[in-house]
Protein backbone atom coordinates (compact mmCIF):
# COMPACT_ATOMS: atom_id res chain seq x y z
CA UNK A 1 0.00 0.00 0.00
CA UNK A 2 3.10 2.17 0.69
CA UNK A 3 4.83 1.41 -2.61
CA UNK A 4 5.24 4.41 -3.36
CA UNK A 5 6.69 6.43 -0.76
CA UNK A 6 9.48 7.78 -2.09
CA UNK A 7 8.26 8.98 -5.66
CA UNK A 8 8.23 12.46 -3.76
CA UNK A 9 12.36 12.30 -3.81
CA UNK A 10 12.33 10.64 -7.26
CA UNK A 11 10.76 13.34 -8.70
CA UNK A 12 13.02 16.00 -7.77
CA UNK A 13 16.26 14.34 -9.10
CA UNK A 14 14.34 13.37 -12.81
CA UNK A 15 15.34 16.04 -15.02
CA UNK A 16 12.77 17.65 -16.61
CA UNK A 17 11.74 21.00 -17.39
CA UNK A 18 14.33 23.82 -17.00
CA UNK A 19 11.90 25.28 -13.99
CA UNK A 20 13.33 28.90 -13.63
CA UNK A 21 13.83 29.86 -16.84
CA UNK A 22 9.65 30.00 -17.34
CA UNK A 23 8.88 31.46 -14.51
CA UNK A 24 8.19 35.03 -13.74
CA UNK A 25 10.85 37.09 -11.60
CA UNK A 26 8.23 37.36 -9.07
CA UNK A 27 7.29 34.13 -8.66
CA UNK A 28 11.33 32.56 -8.40
CA UNK A 29 11.85 35.46 -5.80
CA UNK A 30 9.19 33.88 -3.42
CA UNK A 31 10.52 30.50 -3.94
CA UNK A 32 13.24 31.70 -2.09
CA UNK A 33 11.61 31.97 0.84
CA UNK A 34 13.20 29.36 3.33
CA UNK A 35 10.43 26.84 2.00
CA UNK A 36 13.46 24.99 0.83
CA UNK A 37 12.63 21.91 3.27
CA UNK A 38 9.53 21.46 1.59
CA UNK A 39 8.96 18.57 -1.07
CA UNK A 40 8.28 20.13 -3.88
CA UNK A 41 5.32 18.24 -5.76
CA UNK A 42 5.19 20.95 -8.47
CA UNK A 43 6.78 24.42 -8.84
CA UNK A 44 4.44 25.95 -11.41
CA UNK A 45 1.38 25.89 -9.67
CA UNK A 46 3.02 26.06 -6.61
CA UNK A 47 2.31 22.46 -4.38
CA UNK A 48 4.78 22.10 -1.70
CA UNK A 49 4.44 19.30 1.26
CA UNK A 50 5.60 19.43 4.47
CA UNK A 51 8.05 16.15 5.60
CA UNK A 52 5.91 14.69 8.16
CA UNK A 53 9.27 14.80 10.43
CA UNK A 54 9.41 18.32 10.07
CA UNK A 55 5.65 18.73 12.11
CA UNK A 56 7.20 18.85 15.38
CA UNK A 57 5.22 21.64 17.17
CA UNK A 58 1.53 22.30 17.68
CA UNK A 59 1.28 25.30 15.73
CA UNK A 60 2.90 24.58 11.89
CA UNK A 61 5.23 27.77 11.51
CA UNK A 62 4.81 29.20 8.47
CA UNK A 63 7.84 28.42 6.14
CA UNK A 64 6.78 25.22 7.02
CA UNK A 65 3.26 25.12 5.97
CA UNK A 66 2.07 23.34 3.06
CA UNK A 67 1.27 24.91 0.00
CA UNK A 68 -1.51 24.06 -2.50
CA UNK A 69 -2.13 26.31 -5.63
CA UNK A 70 -4.54 25.48 -8.59
CA UNK A 71 -2.72 27.99 -11.02
CA UNK A 72 -0.36 30.61 -10.66
CA UNK A 73 0.90 32.69 -7.91
CA UNK A 74 -1.07 36.04 -8.20
CA UNK A 75 1.12 38.97 -7.15
CA UNK A 76 -1.26 41.59 -5.75
CA UNK A 77 -0.34 45.35 -5.05
CA UNK A 78 -1.90 45.80 -1.66
CA UNK A 79 -2.97 49.31 -1.88
CA UNK A 80 -5.09 48.29 -4.92
CA UNK A 81 -6.32 45.26 -3.64
CA UNK A 82 -10.06 45.46 -3.08
CA UNK A 83 -12.99 42.54 -1.96
CA UNK A 84 -15.75 43.05 -3.84
CA UNK A 85 -19.33 42.00 -2.26
CA UNK A 86 -22.34 41.92 -4.23
CA UNK A 87 -25.08 38.94 -5.22
CA UNK A 88 -27.82 38.59 -3.08
CA UNK A 89 -27.17 41.65 -0.79
CA UNK A 90 -28.60 44.93 0.09
CA UNK A 91 -25.63 47.11 -0.58
CA UNK A 92 -22.75 45.93 -2.54
CA UNK A 93 -19.65 46.69 -1.03
CA UNK A 94 -15.93 47.21 -1.91
CA UNK A 95 -13.61 47.09 1.09
CA UNK A 96 -9.91 47.89 1.26
CA UNK A 97 -7.52 46.34 3.62
CA UNK A 98 -7.27 48.40 6.06
CA UNK A 99 -11.03 48.96 6.23
CA UNK A 100 -11.77 45.40 6.19
CA UNK A 101 -8.77 45.77 9.51
CA UNK A 102 -11.75 48.18 10.75
CA UNK A 103 -13.56 45.27 12.13
CA UNK A 104 -13.64 43.68 15.51
CA UNK A 105 -11.16 40.88 14.63
CA UNK A 106 -11.16 37.09 15.45
CA UNK A 107 -8.28 34.84 16.14
CA UNK A 108 -8.57 30.77 15.76
CA UNK A 109 -5.97 28.07 15.47
CA UNK A 110 -7.58 25.75 12.75
CA UNK A 111 -5.78 22.50 10.91
CA UNK A 112 -6.02 22.68 7.48
CA UNK A 113 -5.72 19.89 5.33
CA UNK A 114 -5.80 19.14 1.50
CA UNK A 115 -8.55 17.03 0.25
CA UNK A 116 -6.11 15.31 -1.53
CA UNK A 117 -3.55 14.63 1.19
CA UNK A 118 -2.75 11.01 0.88
CA UNK A 119 -3.72 10.32 -2.40
CA UNK A 120 -0.45 8.65 -3.32
CA UNK A 121 -1.61 5.54 -1.61
CA UNK A 122 -4.95 4.81 -3.63
CA UNK A 123 -4.57 1.74 -5.45
CA UNK A 124 -5.40 2.06 -8.37
CA UNK A 125 -4.07 5.05 -8.81
CA UNK A 126 -5.39 8.39 -9.26
CA UNK A 127 -4.72 11.13 -11.11
CA UNK A 128 -3.82 14.57 -9.18
CA UNK A 129 -1.32 15.96 -7.44
CA UNK A 130 0.26 12.72 -5.24
CA UNK A 131 0.42 14.17 -2.13
CA UNK A 132 1.79 11.69 0.84
CA UNK A 133 1.43 12.72 4.31
CA UNK A 134 2.06 16.19 4.38
CA UNK A 135 -0.46 18.50 3.19
CA UNK A 136 -1.38 19.13 6.52
CA UNK A 137 -0.62 21.90 8.93
CA UNK A 138 -2.15 24.02 12.00
CA UNK A 139 -1.97 27.47 12.43
CA UNK A 140 -3.56 30.28 14.11
CA UNK A 141 -5.63 32.67 11.79
CA UNK A 142 -6.64 36.03 12.16
CA UNK A 143 -9.25 37.95 10.26
CA UNK A 144 -12.60 39.24 10.29
CA UNK A 145 -15.75 37.03 10.68
CA UNK A 146 -17.66 36.38 7.24
CA UNK A 147 -20.90 36.58 8.44
CA UNK A 148 -19.92 39.59 10.01
CA UNK A 149 -19.30 41.39 6.35
CA UNK A 150 -22.09 39.68 4.72
CA UNK A 151 -24.29 41.52 7.05
CA UNK A 152 -22.66 44.63 6.65
CA UNK A 153 -23.71 44.38 2.95
CA UNK A 154 -27.10 43.26 4.06
CA UNK A 155 -27.32 39.78 2.92
CA UNK A 156 -30.82 38.65 1.47
CA UNK A 157 -32.71 35.89 2.80
CA UNK A 158 -32.84 34.38 -0.62
CA UNK A 159 -28.87 33.42 -0.34
CA UNK A 160 -28.42 29.76 0.06
CA UNK A 161 -24.61 29.95 -0.97
CA UNK A 162 -21.89 32.41 -0.78
CA UNK A 163 -19.30 31.96 -3.62
CA UNK A 164 -15.61 32.88 -2.91
CA UNK A 165 -13.34 34.01 -5.84
CA UNK A 166 -9.54 34.71 -5.47
CA UNK A 167 -7.08 36.68 -7.94
CA UNK A 168 -5.68 33.58 -9.20
CA UNK A 169 -7.06 33.45 -13.25
CA UNK A 170 -7.53 29.67 -14.67
CA UNK A 171 -4.12 28.67 -16.86
CA UNK A 172 -5.61 28.67 -20.72
CA UNK A 173 -8.99 27.62 -21.33
CA UNK A 174 -9.06 26.09 -17.61
CA UNK A 175 -12.26 27.24 -15.41
CA UNK A 176 -11.54 30.40 -12.85
CA UNK A 177 -10.98 28.52 -9.27
CA UNK A 178 -14.25 29.54 -7.73
CA UNK A 179 -15.95 27.60 -4.25
CA UNK A 180 -19.35 27.87 -3.34
CA UNK A 181 -20.00 27.48 0.67
CA UNK A 182 -23.67 26.43 1.89
CA UNK A 183 -25.05 30.19 4.00
CA UNK A 184 -25.49 28.03 7.20
CA UNK A 185 -21.34 27.64 7.57
CA UNK A 186 -20.90 31.05 5.76
CA UNK A 187 -22.34 32.85 8.46
CA UNK A 188 -21.53 30.37 10.92
CA UNK A 189 -18.87 33.13 13.61
CA UNK A 190 -16.08 30.74 13.05
CA UNK A 191 -15.61 31.07 9.31
CA UNK A 192 -13.00 33.89 8.64
CA UNK A 193 -11.77 36.18 6.19
CA UNK A 194 -8.26 36.41 7.62
CA UNK A 195 -5.15 38.60 6.84
CA UNK A 196 -2.63 37.33 9.70
CA UNK A 197 -0.88 33.81 9.95
CA UNK A 198 0.54 33.02 13.34
CA UNK A 199 0.62 37.06 14.08
CA UNK A 200 1.80 37.41 10.44
CA UNK A 201 0.50 39.12 7.05
CA UNK A 202 -0.13 36.28 5.48
CA UNK A 203 2.48 34.97 3.37
CA UNK A 204 1.81 35.18 -0.24
CA UNK A 205 1.55 31.29 -0.82
CA UNK A 206 -0.95 31.33 1.66
CA UNK A 207 -3.24 33.81 0.39
CA UNK A 208 -2.09 37.44 0.88
CA UNK A 209 -3.66 39.80 1.46
CA UNK A 210 -6.94 37.92 2.21
CA UNK A 211 -8.03 34.24 2.73
CA UNK A 212 -11.15 32.17 3.59
CA UNK A 213 -10.66 29.96 6.88
CA UNK A 214 -13.84 27.87 6.58
CA UNK A 215 -12.67 25.53 9.74
CA UNK A 216 -13.28 21.70 9.85
CA UNK A 217 -13.94 21.85 6.10
CA UNK A 218 -11.54 20.37 3.37
CA UNK A 219 -8.70 22.64 2.83
CA UNK A 220 -9.69 23.98 -0.60
CA UNK A 221 -13.12 25.39 0.90
CA UNK A 222 -10.42 28.00 2.22
CA UNK A 223 -9.79 30.25 -0.96
CA UNK A 224 -6.51 32.17 -0.92
CA UNK A 225 -5.72 35.66 -2.73
CA UNK A 226 -9.76 37.02 -2.27
CA UNK A 227 -11.39 39.82 -4.21
CA UNK A 228 -15.00 38.68 -4.71
CA UNK A 229 -17.40 37.42 -2.55
CA UNK A 230 -21.23 36.58 -3.80
CA UNK A 231 -24.13 35.81 -2.00
CA UNK A 232 -26.32 33.13 -4.15
CA UNK A 233 -29.74 31.67 -4.03
CA UNK A 234 -27.89 28.95 -5.72
CA UNK A 235 -24.84 26.49 -5.89
CA UNK A 236 -22.50 28.18 -8.16
CA UNK A 237 -22.45 25.68 -11.44
CA UNK A 238 -18.05 25.76 -11.93
CA UNK A 239 -15.98 22.72 -12.50
CA UNK A 240 -14.17 23.21 -9.16
CA UNK A 241 -17.77 22.83 -7.49
CA UNK A 242 -19.49 20.33 -9.67
CA UNK A 243 -16.89 18.46 -10.68
CA UNK A 244 -14.25 18.78 -8.24
CA UNK A 245 -14.37 18.18 -4.41
CA UNK A 246 -16.74 15.27 -4.51
CA UNK A 247 -17.14 12.12 -3.14
CA UNK A 248 -19.26 9.23 -4.28
CA UNK A 249 -22.63 9.05 -2.53
CA UNK A 250 -21.92 5.09 -2.41
CA UNK A 251 -19.03 2.74 -1.85
CA UNK A 252 -17.65 2.03 -5.38
CA UNK A 253 -15.15 -0.52 -6.55
CA UNK A 254 -12.10 0.74 -7.36
CA UNK A 255 -11.01 1.86 -10.33
CA UNK A 256 -14.98 2.84 -11.30
CA UNK A 257 -15.60 6.05 -13.60
CA UNK A 258 -17.97 7.78 -10.78
CA UNK A 259 -20.13 10.64 -13.09
CA UNK A 260 -20.71 13.79 -11.13
CA UNK A 261 -24.53 13.46 -10.96
CA UNK A 262 -23.82 10.48 -8.36
CA UNK A 263 -21.59 12.08 -5.80
CA UNK A 264 -21.93 14.63 -3.81
CA UNK A 265 -19.72 17.95 -2.13
CA UNK A 266 -16.89 17.29 0.54
CA UNK A 267 -18.06 18.78 3.77
CA UNK A 268 -16.29 18.57 7.26
CA UNK A 269 -13.21 16.14 7.31
CA UNK A 270 -13.03 12.91 8.54
CA UNK A 271 -11.09 11.47 11.75
CA UNK A 272 -7.03 10.98 11.09
CA UNK A 273 -3.65 10.66 12.78
CA UNK A 274 -0.66 10.91 11.90
CA UNK A 275 2.84 9.57 13.34
CA UNK A 276 5.45 12.63 13.63
CA UNK A 277 8.36 10.34 14.95
CA UNK A 278 9.81 8.21 15.00
CA UNK A 279 10.28 8.09 11.22
CA UNK A 280 9.57 5.22 9.02
CA UNK A 281 12.47 3.40 8.92
CA UNK A 282 14.11 4.76 11.91
CA UNK A 283 16.81 2.83 14.32
CA UNK A 284 15.36 3.94 17.68
CA UNK A 285 16.69 2.68 21.05
CA UNK A 286 14.84 1.16 24.35
CA UNK A 287 13.35 4.45 25.28
CA UNK A 288 10.67 5.53 22.29
CA UNK A 289 8.90 8.19 22.35
CA UNK A 290 5.82 7.79 19.38
CA UNK A 291 4.47 11.53 19.19
CA UNK A 292 1.94 12.38 16.21
CA UNK A 293 -1.10 14.58 15.63
CA UNK A 294 -4.93 13.89 15.51
CA UNK A 295 -7.49 15.59 13.95
CA UNK A 296 -11.16 15.16 12.83
CA UNK A 297 -12.88 18.78 11.45
CA UNK A 298 -15.12 20.26 13.14
CA UNK A 299 -15.29 16.85 15.62
CA UNK A 300 -13.38 17.11 18.68
CA UNK A 301 -10.72 13.70 19.30
CA UNK A 302 -11.92 11.72 21.91
CA UNK A 303 -8.78 9.61 21.87
CA UNK A 304 -5.96 7.80 20.21
CA UNK A 305 -4.51 4.66 20.39
CA UNK A 306 -1.19 3.03 19.40
CA UNK A 307 -0.12 -0.50 18.39
CA UNK A 308 3.59 -1.55 18.18
CA UNK A 309 2.57 -5.26 16.91
CA UNK A 310 1.00 -4.02 13.85
CA UNK A 311 -2.33 -4.18 15.10
CA UNK A 312 -2.67 -7.24 17.54
CA UNK A 313 -2.62 -5.26 20.62
CA UNK A 314 -3.69 -1.61 21.25
CA UNK A 315 -2.57 1.14 23.75
CA UNK A 316 -4.10 4.51 24.60
CA UNK A 317 -1.65 7.59 23.90
CA UNK A 318 -1.94 10.18 25.54
CA UNK A 319 -2.98 13.68 24.34
CA UNK A 320 -1.57 16.72 24.48
CA UNK A 321 -3.42 19.58 26.16
CA UNK A 322 -3.43 22.39 23.55
CA UNK A 323 -6.91 21.79 22.28
CA UNK A 324 -8.64 24.38 19.71
CA UNK A 325 -11.96 23.41 18.80
CA UNK A 326 -10.53 23.06 14.81
CA UNK A 327 -7.34 21.88 15.67
CA UNK A 328 -5.39 18.63 15.80
CA UNK A 329 -4.28 17.33 19.08
CA UNK A 330 -0.42 15.82 19.25
CA UNK A 331 -0.69 12.24 20.89
CA UNK A 332 2.15 11.03 22.66
CA UNK A 333 2.80 7.06 23.76
CA UNK A 334 6.41 6.20 25.46
CA UNK A 335 7.27 3.02 24.20
CA UNK A 336 9.95 0.85 25.83
CA UNK A 337 10.86 -2.16 23.63
CA UNK A 338 12.39 -4.94 25.76
CA UNK A 339 13.48 -6.71 22.36
CA UNK A 340 15.89 -6.05 19.40
CA UNK A 341 13.94 -6.57 16.15
CA UNK A 342 11.65 -4.65 13.22
CA UNK A 343 8.33 -3.58 14.45
CA UNK A 344 5.63 -2.13 12.84
CA UNK A 345 3.98 1.02 14.74
CA UNK A 346 0.13 2.03 14.17
CA UNK A 347 -1.87 4.79 15.36
CA UNK A 348 -5.51 5.33 15.28
CA UNK A 349 -7.88 8.18 16.60
CA UNK A 350 -11.25 8.45 17.88
CA UNK A 351 -13.45 11.20 17.48
CA UNK A 352 -16.41 12.36 19.67
CA UNK A 353 -19.24 11.15 17.46
CA UNK A 354 -16.94 7.20 17.48
CA UNK A 355 -15.90 7.36 14.14
CA UNK A 356 -12.20 5.74 13.93
CA UNK A 357 -9.53 5.10 11.58
CA UNK A 358 -10.42 2.75 9.07
CA UNK A 359 -7.64 0.23 7.81
CA UNK A 360 -8.49 0.72 4.72
CA UNK A 361 -10.34 3.90 3.48
CA UNK A 362 -12.76 3.72 0.84
CA UNK A 363 -11.42 4.32 -2.57
CA UNK A 364 -12.63 7.01 -4.68
CA UNK A 365 -11.95 8.43 -8.36
CA UNK A 366 -10.13 11.67 -7.58
CA UNK A 367 -8.66 9.83 -4.32
CA UNK A 368 -9.92 12.76 -1.29
CA UNK A 369 -10.16 11.73 2.12
CA UNK A 370 -7.61 9.00 2.87
CA UNK A 371 -7.68 8.02 6.56
CA UNK A 372 -6.10 4.99 7.15
CA UNK A 373 -4.85 4.61 10.30
CA UNK A 374 -1.09 5.61 9.90
CA UNK A 375 2.21 3.39 10.46
CA UNK A 376 5.61 3.44 10.33
CA UNK A 377 8.06 0.36 10.64
CA UNK A 378 10.95 1.23 13.28
CA UNK A 379 14.01 -0.92 13.80
CA UNK A 380 14.81 -1.82 17.62
CA UNK A 381 18.28 -2.19 18.16
CA UNK A 382 19.37 -2.97 14.84
CA UNK A 383 20.73 -1.60 11.75
CA UNK A 384 17.97 -1.09 9.35
CA UNK A 385 18.74 -2.00 5.69
CA UNK A 386 19.08 0.94 3.28
CA UNK A 387 15.91 1.67 2.26
CA UNK A 388 16.25 1.77 -1.92
CA UNK A 389 14.88 4.04 -3.88
CA UNK A 390 12.94 2.71 -6.88
CA UNK A 391 15.78 2.43 -9.56
CA UNK A 392 15.37 5.62 -11.87
CA UNK A 393 13.21 4.84 -14.97
CA UNK A 394 15.26 4.63 -18.01
CA UNK A 395 15.90 8.01 -20.11
CA UNK A 396 13.65 6.99 -22.94
CA UNK A 397 13.39 10.94 -24.27
CA UNK A 398 13.13 9.91 -27.60
CA UNK A 399 10.67 7.60 -27.28
CA UNK A 400 7.68 8.28 -29.80
CA UNK A 401 5.25 10.78 -27.75
CA UNK A 402 8.29 11.50 -25.77
CA UNK A 403 8.89 14.77 -27.49
CA UNK A 404 5.05 15.21 -27.62
CA UNK A 405 4.76 15.50 -24.01
CA UNK A 406 8.14 18.12 -23.90
CA UNK A 407 6.42 20.28 -26.34
CA UNK A 408 2.61 20.03 -25.46
CA UNK A 409 2.80 19.48 -22.05
CA UNK A 410 5.25 21.86 -20.04
CA UNK A 411 3.60 25.03 -21.47
CA UNK A 412 2.09 25.55 -18.44
CA UNK A 413 2.98 23.10 -15.66
CA UNK A 414 6.25 22.00 -14.63
CA UNK A 415 6.60 18.23 -15.58
CA UNK A 416 6.90 16.82 -12.31
CA UNK A 417 2.91 17.04 -12.34
CA UNK A 418 2.71 14.42 -14.79
CA UNK A 419 5.93 12.38 -14.03
CA UNK A 420 3.98 11.75 -10.57
CA UNK A 421 1.39 10.11 -11.64
CA UNK A 422 0.58 6.24 -12.36
CA UNK A 423 -1.95 5.99 -14.44
CA UNK A 424 -3.36 3.02 -16.94
CA UNK A 425 -4.36 3.98 -20.71
CA UNK A 426 -7.98 4.97 -19.72
CA UNK A 427 -6.76 7.36 -17.17
CA UNK A 428 -4.14 8.86 -19.02
CA UNK A 429 -6.17 9.32 -22.08
CA UNK A 430 -9.11 10.81 -19.63
CA UNK A 431 -6.26 13.47 -18.52
CA UNK A 432 -5.22 14.70 -21.66
CA UNK A 433 -8.23 14.72 -22.79
CA UNK A 434 -9.03 17.58 -19.43
CA UNK A 435 -5.90 18.98 -20.70
CA UNK A 436 -6.88 19.66 -24.46
CA UNK A 437 -10.37 21.07 -23.34
CA UNK A 438 -7.83 23.41 -20.67
CA UNK A 439 -6.22 24.78 -23.91
CA UNK A 440 -3.23 21.88 -24.71
CA UNK A 441 -2.06 21.86 -28.27
CA UNK A 442 -2.45 18.30 -29.01
CA UNK A 443 -2.81 17.19 -32.61
CA UNK A 444 -5.22 14.39 -33.18
CA UNK A 445 -2.65 12.68 -34.71
CA UNK A 446 -0.68 13.09 -31.99
CA UNK A 447 -3.25 12.14 -29.19
CA UNK A 448 -2.87 8.65 -28.96
CA UNK A 449 0.75 8.20 -29.14
CA UNK A 450 1.02 10.51 -26.40
CA UNK A 451 -1.18 8.64 -24.32
CA UNK A 452 0.77 5.31 -25.15
CA UNK A 453 4.02 6.84 -24.27
CA UNK A 454 2.29 8.45 -21.13
CA UNK A 455 0.39 5.06 -20.02
CA UNK A 456 3.67 3.25 -20.57
CA UNK A 457 6.28 5.38 -18.69
CA UNK A 458 3.97 6.72 -16.18
CA UNK A 459 2.05 4.03 -14.85
C1 LIG B 1 -3.36 25.16 -20.97
C2 LIG B 1 -2.55 24.81 -19.83
C3 LIG B 1 -2.17 23.35 -19.67
C4 LIG B 1 -1.54 22.53 -20.58
C5 LIG B 1 -1.05 22.88 -21.97
C6 LIG B 1 -1.40 21.24 -19.93
N1 LIG B 1 -1.91 21.30 -18.67
FE1 LIG B 1 -1.88 19.79 -17.30
N2 LIG B 1 -2.67 21.03 -15.91
C7 LIG B 1 -2.98 22.36 -16.09
C8 LIG B 1 -3.29 22.95 -14.83
C9 LIG B 1 -3.69 24.40 -14.61
C10 LIG B 1 -3.13 21.95 -13.85
C11 LIG B 1 -3.31 22.08 -12.33
C12 LIG B 1 -4.74 21.95 -11.97
C13 LIG B 1 -4.96 21.91 -10.48
O1 LIG B 1 -4.01 21.84 -9.69
O2 LIG B 1 -6.13 21.91 -10.13
C14 LIG B 1 -2.75 20.76 -14.57
C15 LIG B 1 -2.54 19.53 -13.95
C16 LIG B 1 -2.13 18.39 -14.59
C17 LIG B 1 -2.00 17.09 -13.97
C18 LIG B 1 -2.25 16.77 -12.49
C19 LIG B 1 -3.60 16.15 -12.34
C20 LIG B 1 -4.73 17.13 -12.51
O3 LIG B 1 -5.60 16.82 -13.35
O4 LIG B 1 -4.76 18.17 -11.84
C21 LIG B 1 -1.62 16.23 -14.95
C22 LIG B 1 -1.37 14.74 -14.82
C23 LIG B 1 -1.48 16.99 -16.18
N3 LIG B 1 -1.80 18.29 -15.93
C24 LIG B 1 -1.10 16.43 -17.40
C25 LIG B 1 -0.91 17.19 -18.55
C26 LIG B 1 -0.50 16.62 -19.80
C27 LIG B 1 -0.21 15.15 -20.06
C28 LIG B 1 -0.41 17.65 -20.69
C29 LIG B 1 -0.04 17.59 -22.17
C30 LIG B 1 -1.04 16.96 -23.00
C31 LIG B 1 -0.81 18.87 -19.98
N4 LIG B 1 -1.10 18.54 -18.70
C32 LIG B 1 -0.85 20.12 -20.55
C33 LIG B 1 -2.96 23.04 -17.31
C34 LIG B 1 -2.39 22.57 -18.46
Amino acid sequence: MFRRAFLGTLGRTIPGLAVGALLPSAFSAQQSIGKSRLIVRSARPEDLETPVHLLTTWMTPNDLFYVRSHFYTPSIEPGAWRLRVDGEVGTPLELSLAELRSFPSTTLVVTLECAGNGRAFFDPPVAGVQWEKGAVGTAAWRGVRLGEILRKAGVQPSTRYVWLDGADRGIGKAPDFIRSVPVDKAMHPDTLLAYEMNGEPLPVSHGFPLRAIVPGWEGAYSVKWLTHLQASARDHDGAFVQAGYRYPRRLVSPGTVVPPADTEPLRGMPVKSLITAPADHAAVGSDVRIVGFAWAGEREIRRVDVSVDAGRTWQEAELGRDRERYAWRQFEYRWRPSEAGSYVVFSRATDEGGRVQPIVPAWNPAGYLWNAVDRVRVNVGLTPPAVSSPAARAGAIDEPGASIAETRCTVCHDLRLIEQQRLDVDSWRREVDKMIGWGAAVGPDEKERLVTYLAGRYR
